[in-house]
């Protein structure tokens, strides 16, 4: 049997009903904020995303999924939305009229992580970006809005962790300073953290190895390093945070995965899905249009692990199986056509009617009528065809009733209000 590739999942009926309440819920907020769908496609040239995400990350360095195409052309499957979506804004010069856009998307993405518990090779993402604010307010906002859609979502244990990564002017200095402290405790680092030291010294800060986070306790942290801008933006980002009541805690160990990062940069985090605690994450990223060929425009954004928010709403959500509102069983060839007829019409107008296409008995029905936990049977024999009524059951309460044939599917339609 051929079986899925490692890393890949399918999302069946039973989840797959989370995942559309979710997503209802998600588009109609993100709409609500002003931000528009933008549909990109899951491949790009490799490029983009090597120049946007940085060479060193090690989304770039060992995760992407890439190929030559037919002709030799290095494409990569998606990896995130953020450079593909800032490629489109360039390219179809979208900040023409008016260089503030919002833009979301949903859809999947590719890493080649080691697979585990809310870490999938192919996952998804509910992204959201703001071009053209310069203000901390933008940055703010988000972080407003990803807190409400989990309150509107009931998730308890969501805490939004906030840090700045400074900007071109104070960042080298941050780096030179948490180098020099990571080469006097280099003997106590993992493999990893030594070598990322020289490349990306940033992300030993969020390295999980017990033993580097003990030896990090004394590090620099970069929020004493920012610039006076930077630290006026940070201030505006906490005191807008503040006058939601949006709870934060600022986290001088936030780094993130991603290289296009300045200033502001977030996560929520969640304790309840053990290793992958991060279910959302975003910041700004006030130089990446620019670096990749468009104005100079400032933007920030976010992105949400669906496959976690969904692993996290799932956790107490009800069953959410559609039921079929009627199941109709039919005894007979004429009762059988009949039946048909009106399951084709009543689907037409909107009530869920379920059949056996093929002569059974009753109690066989019946017996699959319950299994698919239908809220009301209609039987159709011989007799009821006679009668020209046909008896309605309503499985909870176990009532009947015999219904007229003549204008069933209009009256069952106004017993359904549709
Ligand atoms: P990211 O932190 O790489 O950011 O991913 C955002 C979220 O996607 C993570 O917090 C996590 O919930 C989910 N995620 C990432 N990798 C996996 C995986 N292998 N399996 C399951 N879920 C995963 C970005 O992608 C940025 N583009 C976010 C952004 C938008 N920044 C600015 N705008």
């Amino acid at each position: 049997m051929i079986q899925l590739i490692r890393g890949f999942k399918d999302i069946l009926p039973g989840e797959v009903e989370i995942w559309q309440q979710i997503e209802s819920v998600a588009r109609q907020l993100l709409e609500d904020f002003g931000f528009k769908e933008i549909r990109i496609p899951v491949m790009e040239r490799t490029e983009l995303f090597a120049r946007s995400i940085g060479e060193d990350t090690d989304i770039v360095e060992k995760e992407m999924y890439t190929f030559p195409d037919r002709k030799g052309d290095l494409i990569t499957l998606r990896p995130e939305a953020t450079a593909s979506i800032a490629r489109a804004y360039i390219q179809h010069k979208l900040f023409a009229q008016d260089p503030v856009q919002k833009f979301y998307m949903i859809g999947p993405m590719f890493r080649r992580e080691r697979p585990q518990k809310g870490r999938y090779r192919q996952f998804y993402q509910i992204d959201a970006e703001i071009f053209g604010v310069q203000s901390g307010l933008a940055d703010a906002q988000l972080i407003y809005l990803l807190v409400t859609l989990f309150t509107r979502l009931e998730l308890a244990d969501i805490n939004a962790h906030i840090n700045s990564l400074g900007c071109p002017q104070c960042r080298p200095d941050f780096r030179k300073a948490l180098t020099r402290y990571l080469v006097s405790v280099s003997d106590r680092l993992c493999s990893d953290c030594n070598r990322r030291r020289d490349r990306n010294p940033l992300r030993v800060l969020d390295c999980k190895v017990p033993t580097c986070r003990e030896a990090l306790t004394d590090a620099p942290s970069i929020q004493d390093s920012l610039c006076d801008d930077c630290r006026a933006d940070f201030d505006e980002v906490m005191s807008a945070l503040d006058n939601l009541n949006v709870p934060f805690v600022v986290d001088k160990r936030l780094v993130r995965g991603l290289d296009y990062y300045t200033r502001t940069a977030f996560e929520i985090q969640t304790t309840s899905l053990g290793a992958q605690s991060a279910v959302a994450g975003g910041g700004r990223y006030d130089n990446l249009v620019r670096e990749l060929g468009g104005p100079d425009i400032p933007a920030t954004g976010f992105a949400i692990g669906f496959d976690r928010l969904a692993e996290l709403f799932g956790l107490n959500a009800p069953d959410m199986i559609p039921r079929p509102d009627i199941f109709l069983a039919a005894l007979g060839a004429e009762s059988q056509a009949l039946a048909f007829e009106w399951v084709c019409l009543l689907g037409k107008s909107g009530i869920r009617a379920e059949m056996d296409m093929g002569a059974k008995s009753l109690k066989s029905q019946m017996k699959r009528a319950d299994r698919l936990g239908a809220a009301n049977v209609l039987i159709v024999g011989e007799n009821e065809l006679k009668e020209a009524a046909v008896i309605l059951r309503n499985m909870a309460t176990k009532e009947q009733e015999a219904v007229p044939i003549d204008r069933l599917v209009e009256n069952l339609k106004k017993r359904f209000n549709k």
